[in-house]
């Protein structure tokens, strides 16, 4: 998808006041897998309109963020102003960033939109410091396995999809690719797997949303990564 893509669909993803999936499943989680940040330089890699920013700053951290879409980032930068450094970038192309600038990065829903992992996972090498790590959620292989029709698990394909919002329906395709390929990116980036979690959402989700609470009980959506650059 093009960065025109994203912001013709900016309006309508950022209206959603609570998201299960993204609230109260995504965020809390990702969130908690950063860890201290208090003092830390963090780079919030697609960081759409700012939520995980907000948290991370009110965390203790410095944060820049980065999104290929102008009309995502203007979301962000009402919400957060100047608190933090906003960047028009794209994930597949050399980032704007210097070498080991940052202690931690974050990519939240980001990479299953790009065809190929070796130019983002190696820019985020390049951009930590040694010993920084790198948090990363994507789809879940299963997930996207069996919106692909359950066949071709080993498949690496583009995947078309709509999601139902409150202001309407977001048209989306995204790529899909076995557990194996995320594996083999991963270690040719030189990054090396800390933890891989498929995490339950928030317990209020039950009562506030109890069939998504059902879904993400009982089915994978979701896969998180913890990757460490050794020093
Ligand atoms: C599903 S949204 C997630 C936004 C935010 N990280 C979150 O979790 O709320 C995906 C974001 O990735 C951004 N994105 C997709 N492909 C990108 C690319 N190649 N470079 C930079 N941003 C990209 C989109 O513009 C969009 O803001």
């Amino acid at each position: 998808m093009t960065a025109t893509d994203f912001d013709k669909l900016a309006k309508i993803y950022e209206a959603e006041k609570i998201s299960p999936w993204n609230d109260l499943y995504e965020r809390p989680n990702s969130i908690q897998l950063m860890g201290e940040v208090d003092g830390l330089t963090v780079l919030d890699a697609g960081c759409g309109g700012g939520k995980h920013c907000a948290d991370l700053l009110a965390k203790g951290a410095t944060m820049h963020g980065f999104d290929m879409s102008e009309k995502m980032l203007a979301f962000a930068k009402d919400a957060l102003g100047d608190q933090v450094e906003f960047k028009v970038a794209d994930l597949s192309q050399p980032l704007p960033y210097q070498e080991g600038q940052f202690d931690r990065i974050l990519c939240a829903l980001a990479l299953h939109y790009l065809e190929h992992w070796s130019t983002p996972l190696s820019e985020f090498y390049r951009v930590l410091k040694p010993g920084g790590k790198v948090v990363i959620s994507t789809h879940h292989p299963f997930m996207d396995h069996a919106l692909a029709g359950g066949e071709a698990y080993f498949a690496h394909t583009l995947i078309e999809d709509s999601w139902k919002k409150p202001d309407g329906t977001l048209y989306v395709c995204y790529w899909r690719r076995p557990l194996t390929q995320m594996m083999d990116e991963i270690k040719a980036a030189g990054l090396e797997v800390e933890t891989i979690q498929e995490p339950m959402p928030v317990p209020e989700t039950e009562e506030q949303f109890p069939d998504a609470y059902k879904k993400l009980t009982t089915q994978p959506r979701f896969i998180f990564f913890v990757l460490r650059k050794l020093s």
